[in-house]
């Protein structure tokens, strides 16, 4: 696998691999990487021929000073798990590659509705980070697909909503969430967790998956589903951001005609802040 820096050079070796035909595929992370972005490459290949992974801890997207100087930076280590995974090329630009006139310069993408509540709440001007990365990344790989975790769904449907309204002409994949053995969600942020934290984050798995079965009986009290879910979680030690039902396309919050729904919980569990969901179909 080869590592480019530049912008140059990544051109040059996407060009070459679409000169001879090949279908790229674009794996977007941060690093510190784990099992979780491994089945994004791993998808990546069974859809296109030649796969693109780029690590940038971006930080338009980080609200907090501190959470951008403490995230992991791991680059031998990552290197290494793409190379295992057969990626063919790491795109590893700089701040100054990314951002040649400064953060404060930079033209920003902003998507409205879906970017708005749940994290988009807590975390205020993170989506707009997410979005302008990742439509510079889009427009720098000029992949054919780009493959992203569902367990960041609102991140998803963020990207989704930009790509449709900005007519890139690109396949977005969503790819269903690595877990541990207790369902916790892979995340490069359960680094942050202690071992007893880590056993005990799998209640957020299991808080969940009681208010899907409450959904499947019918019964349409969402508000009292999720209250019952955060008094549960704030018993086991979690101090819980939100817990909510909502729309699974739009994010707007459900209404009782809804069949399409997600479940979505963000909550802090010691110095980590633990985000998961899953995706409801009532008419099935
Ligand atoms: O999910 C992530 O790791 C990041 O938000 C992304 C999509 C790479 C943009 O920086």
């Amino acid at each position: 696998m080869k590592t480019v820096e530049t912008l140059a050079a990544l051109r040059q070796a996407v060009s070459a691999a679409k000169a001879a035909g090949k279908r790229v595929g674009f794996v977007p992370t941060m690093g510190n990487l784990h099992e979780g972005h491994m089945i994004l490459v791993d998808q990546a290949h069974r859809e296109c021929d030649f796969v693109v992974a780029s690590i940038f801890v971006n930080p338009l997207q980080f609200n907090d000073i501190d959470d951008l100087g403490r995230y992991p930076r791991t680059l031998s280590d990552d290197q290494q798990h793409l190379i295992n995974r057969d990626c063919h090329l790491l795109f590893y630009p700089s701040v100054d590659e990314m951002y040649p006139d400064g953060q404060d310069n930079q033209s920003k993408v902003a998507v409205p509705v879906v970017s708005e509540g749940l994290c988009g709440a807590s975390r205020p001007g993170h989506f707009d980070g997410v979005s302008t990365v990742v439509s510079k990344l889009f427009n720098m790989v000029m992949p054919d697909a780009a493959f992203f975790g569902e367990k960041d769904y609102q991140q998803l449907a963020v990207i989704r909503k930009m790509t449709k309204d900005l007519n890139m002409a690109l396949d977005i994949v969503g790819v269903t969430t690595c877990r541990e053995a207790n369902g916790l969600a892979m995340s490069s942020r359960n680094n942050y967790l202690s071992a007893a934290e880590r056993s005990q984050a799998g209640h957020i798995w299991q808080e969940l998956n009681l208010v899907v079965d409450a959904l499947k009986t019918g019964n349409k009290n969402f508000f009292d589903f999720t209250q019952q879910g955060k008094i549960n979680l704030i018993k086991q030690g979690f101090e819980p951001d939100y817990f909510e039902i909502r729309h699974a396309h739009s994010l707007k919050p459900a209404t009782a005609s809804d069949q399409q729904l997600v479940v979505l919980v963000a909550a802090l569990l010691g110095k980590a802040r633990l985000i998961d969901n899953i995706r409801v179909d009532l008419s099935a």
